[in-house]
């Protein structure tokens, strides 16, 4: 038995929200005028998806969203993570507006709020519409500007009903994942295409940030970056220099430009690639933000590797670690200590998780029923890593754990099981799982602690 969560450390106004993302769980890829993203693309590419699996039902939510409310009703928790699919709003990535597609996030929306639920909008999730990656995708400038323009667009719409808006979803994959080990959309190996990529997010980030307050008084803004802790697998000093590159490269890069101290130059100098600065650019970056979105999954661990791909540094497989059905190392201290290197270090005043959680190989019982200790297990141990950081000083002003449901978990398909709710994807039944109703009493718990007061 783990100890009681400290529920007292999380503050009244504490936002208890899970997570999806629109590619993930909508379906629905061809319906009411949406065009293809990258994602639709990407899955049909032989191989790069897990059993060929593929976003064209996957958890039919688009159907099937109010059902998904009520579960989250059910839950109990006032909060939900959404995003908005770009190619359903604007197909063409810039140019026409397709009203259907803003109309069914404009449903959602209301739903939602029917239901007690604050929704927190983020723009990019990854599903970056087709055409614009045939007109050079992220490594070109234009799709900054075309982000800011759509960023407007869906603000114009749902500004007057959502207040909490994130521009983009962990960039850090977008540029590195997808254009430097081609294992995401759109699939590229290329440091320069990668290096641009990520330069272009940060300027779109910028751009959408100051588009989504132009159209929005009042307005909160914030970005969402996944980040790991980062330790050298031994003292040696080549080893404890790549886990500074690896760092650099994994949290630095991000975390160092958006919170004013522009790219850092030793990764710059690593990388080689020279930036498409243009004047103005870095302060549009650097535009301070109403949030900061921490996304914390697993630490790593990384060994010197000079002939390895950029930073140069492999990483070490512990043994004897738990681990979850990813291969993913379980270190909840990961996320207290990220949390407060957010605060500490780089002064952010206001902190959401805005994802974490595990996959782990669920089977439904005898009776349909989902027992799943080991993603209960997690949770709470990291919402406990909240408790300490909120208790040192960490803003923390609300969760979202990923996942409301199991859904398409990318180049993994759907072997891999994140969420808090089961799905039968051959019949879309939907079954809340033991640690979907933990979560749901520690929720319920923690609103008793100040109802009482
Ligand atoms: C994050 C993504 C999210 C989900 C989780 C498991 O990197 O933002 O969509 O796939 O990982």
């Amino acid at each position: 038995m783990s100890a009681p969560l400290d529920l007292a450390a999380f503050p009244p106004s504490f936002a208890w929200g899970t997570a999806t993302s629109a590619y993930q769980i909508e379906g629905a890829v061809a319906e009411d005028g949406r065009a293809p993203s990258i994602w639709d693309t990407f899955s049909r590419v032989p191989g790069a998806i897990d059993n060929g699996d593929h976003g064209d039902t996957a958890c039919d939510h688009y159907h099937r969203w109010p059902e998904d409310i009520a579960l989250m009703k059910g839950l109990g928790t006032d909060a939900y993570r959404l995003s908005v699919a770009w190619p359903r709003v604007v197909p063409g990535g810039d140019g026409p507006v397709n009203k259907a597609g803003l109309d069914f996030y404009d449903r959602l929306v209301d739903g939602l709020l029917d239901a007690g639920i604050t929704p927190s909008v983020t723009l990019y999730h990854w599903d970056l519409p087709q055409a614009l990656q045939d007109r050079g995708g992220w490594t070109v400038r234009d799709t900054a500007e075309h982000l800011s323009a759509y960023a407007g667009v869906v603000a114009e719409r749902l500004g007057d009903r959502v207040t909490q808006w994130a521009t983009l979803n962990e960039p850090l994959c977008s540029a590195w994942i997808g254009h430097l080990e081609g294992r995401m959309a759109p699939g590229l190996t290329d440091l320069t295409a990668a290096v641009r990529a990520s330069y272009h997010l940060l300027l779109g980030h910028g751009l959408a940030t100051a588009a989504v307050r132009a159209a929005v008084p009042g307005a909160q803004v914030g970005l969402v970056t996944n980040h790991s802790t980062v330790a050298p697998a031994s003292s040696r000093p080549e080893d404890v220099a790549a886990a500074a590159r690896m760092d650099g490269h994994t949290n630095r890069w991000w975390l160092d430009p958006v919170h004013g101290r522009g790219f850092p130059a030793d990764m710059r100098e690593l990388y080689g690639v020279e930036l498409p600065e243009l004047p103005g650019d870095l302060e549009l970056i650097a535009a301070p933000l109403d949030w900061h979105g921490l996304n914390y999954y697993f630490p790593v661990t990384v060994a010197d590797d000079p002939a390895g791909p950029v930073p140069y540094a492999r990483e070490v497989r512990l043994p004897d670690v738990p681990r979850t059905g990813m291969d993913w190392q379980i270190d909840a201290g990961g996320l207290e200590a990220f949390l407060l290197r957010l605060t500490e270090d780089y002064g952010v005043r206001r902190l959401y998780v805005t994802e974490n959680g595990s996959a782990f190989p669920d089977t439904a019982g005898p009776g349909g029923e989902v027992h799943d200790p080991e993603r209960t297990r997690y949770l709470e141990e990291h919402l406990a890593a909240c408790a300490r950081a909120l208790r040192k000083g960490a803003p923390l002003a609300g969760y979202y754990a990923w996942s409301l449901l199991d859904n398409f978990e990318w180049a993994y398909g759907y072997d891999k099981r994140f969420g808090l709710v089961h799905v039968d994807y051959a019949t879309q039944r939907r079954t809340v799982k033991t640690s979907g109703r933990r979560y749901a009493e520690l929720v319920a718990a923690h609103r008793a602690l100040h109802t009482a007061r």
